[in-house]
């Protein structure tokens, strides 16, 4: 008897007519999406960074599936749903039950690669790899209450997870860079299990970010991953803010796991604050409460949060919340109902030191150092939502948060399926961050082209972030239009349904040389705050010439002051973010000598030195900074 585990190998003992029928039949369900294998995902437990959790990170074997051979059956049939030999991808340890079974796949004895991190930067044969990796994890587990919950938790995986526990299939997740849960409650076993997960990291047209980018296309497991005991009613979400109209009052509002009868009770001794929630059969109840002891407002100067205590039943969970409020009027940006400039910087979630994926809290201590010694007071993280560590650090040290999601460039503007992941992350990267007072922006998009079925699908994606959050501010990093004689504007028809009109300009690198700068002016008549969202130029850490020599701090230099006295002429200019912070990886930057498959707009060079132009915008917000 052939163990489940065996594959059939293509001139097996199936009849052929009677194997293709079965395949044609299993291609066509899978075809009309119908879920033919595994749980979907579960709603991931708000502030899951701050919950009592069982680490998985650490070292997972795995090994590279380049032609997906153990994902597809010979017909590419995925196995999960095939109708040959089933595939037990518990098998995967080696632990087939007939030894005579003939695989070609096993965990046992594979190579090892560390969780969180990227593939790319792990292993040189994996540095420009895309395509599936599969990753094993065995872990020990002992029985849980039967009135608990266990959730497999992801910080994030890029591009797509498949996940197994015992040999079982879990869910699928897609999207790259916010993070998901499954309820295993019932695949795991007491003593060991076996997570297997494949990640897919192909470029595709259809998928968010499509298929170009200038950034690396790093694959893996990247965020932590995580087991959560719950009991059965445990806070599922909550929101704490300030109400904009009266800064005296608390507004929110805690939703359950299930219809609840009880009080829920959120704490906060520092603000003199006990609120006592009775549900009613509910699983939502909002919250208005007056905070009458004085205290701090949240702001890059005044970085103050308070300790929250949410319980219910027998669940407790704790945070950290800055209150304060943010909101445009006119063309001013008023944090806390006081005009701000947005002292900027753009950063993609690396570390050039280690040219790899940020993972850590150290990777995000080291940009959050380099924007300090800026004098900077904000940061936009391009182009998708960065890991977790970077909000709640923003929201220790005082710095402001532009967070956006990968709809970059060509997206697939009439996919139905592309704009559901779209929402999917955005709902995510709202869902993550509604508590973090350093957010005070979403992106909607960067550099998207003006075209009727892209200002559709950005409308829609602008009303449902409007849905989930009214309490920060819509933008999308927009391209200028020329008006001749040096005179630029925003006519994008999406800016209309945005708060904050951003635009990004390379004026002086991508058009002409700095001298067009001098006599650049930017008009909009339209009474709302402008932010510029990307200015830059490359250079070569090191390399020094003239003004006038390309790639030479100079030349980068030159540019930043030219572009610094445009900025200065922008009416009603209340921010703007350089690009970019330091250099990164981009498959698209191969200049040799030069780039060499590196973007080098960067203010700090790849190995940590600030190259001129640093200094140059330090002074600058130094400055700022004082007229305050
Ligand atoms: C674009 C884009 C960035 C890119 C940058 C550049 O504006 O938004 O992702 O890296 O320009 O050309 O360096």
């Amino acid at each position: 008897m052939k163990s489940s585990s065996s594959y059939v190998s293509p001139n097996g003992p199936f009849c052929q007519s009677k194997l293709t029928f079965l395949s044609v039949l299993t291609a066509c369900l899978l075809a009309t999406n119908v879920t033919v294998w595994g749980q979907h995902e579960t709603t991931v437990p708000q502030n899951a960074y701050g919950r009592n959790k069982i680490s998985l990170n650490g070292n997972w074997q795995y090994f590279v599936d380049r032609y997906e051979a153990f994902f597809y059956d010979f017909v590419r049939v995925p196995f999960d749903s095939s109708a040959i030999g089933k595939r037990d991808f518990a098998a995967l340890d080696g632990r087939a039950k007939d030894k005579t079974d003939r695989y070609e796949y096993s965990f046992d004895g594979a190579k090892e690669l560390k969780v969180p991190g990227d593939w790319n930067s792990q292993v040189q044969e994996l540095l420009h790899y895309e395509g599936s990796i599969w990753y094993r994890k065995l872990f020990d587990h002992s029985d849980l209450p039967i009135e608990n919950k266990l959730l497999l938790y992801f910080g994030a995986v890029n591009y797509r997870a498949d996940v197994y526990v015992n040999g079982k299939k879990a869910g699928i997740h897609t999207g790259g860079f916010t993070p998901f849960a499954f309820d295993i409650s019932e695949l795991v076993k007491s003593g060991q299990n076996s997570l297997v997960v494949r990640v897919d990291n192909k470029r595709a047209k259809e998928a968010v970010p499509t298929d170009v980018t200038d950034w690396w296309n790093y694959g893996g497991i990247t965020r932590e991953v995580s087991l959560i005991k719950l009991p059965n009613v445990y806070v599922q979400d909550y929101q704490i803010q300030l109400n904009p109209e009266n800064l005296k009052e608390l507004l929110g509002y805690v939703e359950l796991s299930t219809e609840y009868t009880g009080p829920v009770t959120i704490k906060s001794e520092e603000l003199g604050l006990w609120i006592t929630l009775d549900f009613n059969n509910q699983q939502k109840v909002s919250l208005k409460k007056r905070i009458n002891k004085p205290f701090v407002l949240w702001s890059p100067e005044h970085p103050k949060r308070y300790d929250f205590e949410l319980s219910v039943s027998e669940d407790r969970i704790t945070d950290k919340i800055g209150l304060r409020t943010i909101r445009a009027e006119g063309n001013q940006l008023l944090l806390n109902e006081k005009p701000i400039f947005l002292r900027g910087i753009c950063a993609h979630e690396e570390n050039p030191l280690k040219g790899r994926r940020n993972t850590s809290k150290d990777d995000a201590l080291q940009l959050f150092k380099w924007v300090k010694d800026l004098n900077a007071n904000y940061m936009r993280l391009a182009h998708y939502p960065h890991n977790e560590h970077m909000p709640r650090l923003a929201d220790s040290l005082g710095i402001l948060l532009w967070e956006e999601i990968p709809v970059y460039w060509t997206i697939d503007w009439t996919n139905k399926e592309t704009y559901h992941n779209a929402e999917k992350q955005l709902s995510d990267m709202i869902s993550r961050d509604h508590n973090r007072s350093s957010v005070i922006i979403w992106s909607l998009a960067n550099e998207t082209p003006n075209t009727e079925d892209r200002l559709v699908f950005l409308k829609k994606l602008a009303k449902k972030a409007r849905s989930l959050d009214q309490s920060r501010l819509l933008s999308a990093a927009l391209f200028k239009q020329n008006l001749g004689d040096g005179v630029y504007t925003i006519s994008d028809p999406f800016a209309e349904y945005t708060d904050v009109v951003s635009f990004n300009q390379y004026l002086g690198w991508y058009e002409s040389t700095p001298e067009v700068l001098d006599n650049a002016y930017f008009k909009f008549d339209k009474a709302k705050p402008v932010i510029v969202s990307e200015f830059g130029a490359g250079a070569k850490q090191g390399f020094r010439g003239d003004s006038l020599t390309r790639w030479s701090e100079d030349y980068q230099n030159d540019l930043y002051k030219r572009t610094l006295k445009f900025l200065d002429r922008i009416p009603n200019l209340v921010g703007f973010s350089p690009w970019i912070l330091a250099d990164f990886r981009s498959p698209r930057r191969q200049l040799p000598i030069i780039q060499e498959g590196w973007n080098r707009k960067g203010i700090v060079g790849q190995n940590g030195t600030y190259k001129q132009a640093f200094y140059t915008l330090q002074e600058y917000y130094n400055e700022k900074n004082k007229k305050r």
